[in-house]
């Protein structure tokens, strides 16, 4: 009985330790929650021509899974042709992140606005192996842009 005694202690002890350890880091994931999309966006004016502008924009997941993304441009501009007009259908991935361009004409000032879906379409991701967020799926950023 005597020698059980402070085995049980250990035991207890032990058990607190993991139960303290188990709470620290279900609490850690709380107070980050993990990002399904990040973007960011760059605007550079193009050497060649006046008006020209060349946009980059950075996708980015923090999710373990893979997504199918659509990423796509829209402006207060009802008029904006060619590259504008382009959309990006890909996989993106855990720690891979994406850059996609466009180039365009900008002949007065405007708002962009960069939108991205995360969509439920196979044949995009290897195996289709891919999750679409219950919470949400659309992401978008904006700026504004002013002739010089
Ligand atoms: C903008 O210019 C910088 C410096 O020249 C360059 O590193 C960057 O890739 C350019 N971004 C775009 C969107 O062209
Ligand atoms: C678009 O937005 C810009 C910036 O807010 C504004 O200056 C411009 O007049 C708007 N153009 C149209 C066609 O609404």
């Amino acid at each position: 009985m005597r020698s059980l005694q402070p085995l049980l202690k250990a035991g207890v002890a032990i058990l607190l330790l993991v139960l303290c350890l188990h709470l620290e880091t279900s609490k850690a994931q709380e107070d980050t929650p993990k990002k399904p999309l990040i973007m960011h966006m760059e605007i550079n004016k193009s050497k060649d021509a006046d008006n020209e502008v060349e946009l980059k924009v950075t996708v980015k997941t923090e999710l373990k899974e893979c997504m199918v993304v659509n990423t796509y441009l829209r402006s207060n501009v009802s008029s904006m042709q060619g590259q504008f007009t382009y959309e990006y259908t890909y996989c993106l991935c855990d720690d891979v992140s994406r850059n996609f361009f466009w180039e365009f004409e900008v002949n007065e000032p405007m708002k962009i606005v960069v939108v991205s879906d995360i969509i439920p379409r196979g044949g995009i991701c290897p195996d289709d192996d891919a999750v679409v967020p219950i919470k949400a799926n659309r992401y978008y950023i904006y700026d504004t842009l002013q002739l010089q």
